[in-house]
């Protein structure tokens, strides 16, 4: 006889992850893949710079060589927006792709996710903010980051900005995604130091916002601890090191765990609000991380200590004889030297943002999803003090 048991449905976790091919030179085999879903012809989405670095040209190496034809779509701003996104499904329908591509960082990539939406869907990208909205599959995709922090190659998450109302939202669904992510740390041997602290940041962020949200569980934790030990052990060696191959593997591989926890655990208070802040002022996302983070880790702390001393460890901070109201300092210190280290020293006010704009900020961030499994519940108010607090 069977027995009968009770089945507590809110403790189910699930996890989803594209097929990952992960290491050096793994970009020259974008073909091989593409093949594998009959590409006839590929629309093959990226932007200026990663033009300029010479990468799109080994992607359309590598289609030529199999006889695959394919057509450059580049029209990518540093935060995608939603006429780039319905452009380029426009683009793709009238060249009449079956498979599509992208080499870059995260913003080729998430216009590559609302270009497939929309080709598939037929209707605006607008109408797909929210959870689960997406009812059609996309067309094939198939992603090459050349960043190490984003992580849209691996995760969920498409966020497109609206500049008509001067805000970011996010499309969440397992359908966007991808296919094949191609991870070649080789790409990222381009980033300039900037770049590379703001795309380490957001991943380092990833990490912790994944560990401590309410969404977080066994499939994702040892993912979301990997990663920030990779990351808060390497990435200062890294960027005074460009060119260290073996130190862009280990952030390459710090970031691509950062992703897979966070798309299944999802994120909190701090993505929340930088794409509040994003939308508002056009900035880089790691920088809007930048500015955010030990505040919120300041404020989120008493939700979840036990968690958080975790991380603390994790980072190397020595916590024995320490109450939770000193490792909450110690880690909020160490979060403070390493942004230091990479080169932030900035706060909110130094990008021209003042108290004034902070009900308008914090409206748009209590709308973003990640809000939603911020470990600590937060109000309007809270957010608007935290704002406050990072100016
Ligand atoms: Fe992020």
């Amino acid at each position: 006889m069977v027995r009968q048991m009770s089945h507590d449905l809110s403790q189910l976790r699930k996890f989803v992850s594209p097929e990952i091919i992960f290491g050096a030179g793994c970009r020259h085999s974008v073909a091989n893949y593409a093949k594998t879903f009959g590409a006839r012809k590929v629309l093959l989405v990226s932007d200026p710079g990663v033009v300029a670095a010479g990468w799109v040209a080994d992607i359309e190496r590598s289609l030529s060589e199999q006889g695959i034809d394919f057509h450059r779509y580049t029209n990518v701003s540093p935060n995608p927006r939603v006429e780039e996104v319905m452009l380029g499904a426009e683009v793709y329908r009238s060249q009449g792709c079956n498979v599509i591509v992208a080499v870059g960082g995260g913003s080729p990539m998430d216009c590559a996710k609302g270009i497939g939406i929309v080709a598939a869907h037929g209707r605006s990208i607008l109408e797909f903010e929210g959870v689960d909205k997406l009812r059609v599959p996309s067309p094939p995709l198939i992603l090459i980051p050349t960043t190490a922090g984003t992580s849209a190659d691996v995760s969920q998450f498409v966020i497109i900005s609206n500049q008509a109302e001067r805000m970011k939202f996010s499309v969440v669904s397992k359908a966007v995604v991808p296919d094949v992510s191609l991870i070649d740390p080789e790409t990222t041997l381009t980033m300039d130091p900037f770049l590379s602290a703001c795309t380490g940041i957001d991943a380092l962020v990833h990490a912790i916002e994944a560990f401590v949200s309410t969404g977080n569980g066994p499939l994702t934790d040892p993912h979301a601890l990997e990663a920030m030990r990779l990351i808060n052990g390497n990435l200062v060696q890294m960027i005074a090191n460009p060119n260290d191959i073996a130190l862009r593997e280990k952030i390459m591989l710090g970031s691509m765990q950062a992703g897979l926890a966070f798309s299944n655990a999802i994120l909190g208070a701090v993505h929340a609000m930088s794409h509040s802040l994003g939308g508002f002022l056009d900035l880089p996302h790691g920088l809007c991380n930048a500015v955010l983070v030990e505040h919120v880790v300041a404020f989120n702390y008493s939700a979840a200590p036990e968690r958080f001393k975790v991380i603390a460890e994790t980072f190397g901070i020595d916590c024995r004889g320490l109450n939770h109201a000193q490792i909450r300092q110690r880690l909020v210190e160490h979060l403070i030297e390493l942004k230091r280290a990479v080169g932030f020293h900035e706060s909110l006010g130094l990008h021209g943002v003042g108290s004034s704009d902070i009900p308008f900020l914090s409206r748009h961030a209590m709308q973003d999803p990640c809000i939603l499994t911020n470990p600590r519940e937060s109000s309007q108010r809270d957010v608007e003090v935290v704002y406050g607090e990072a100016l």
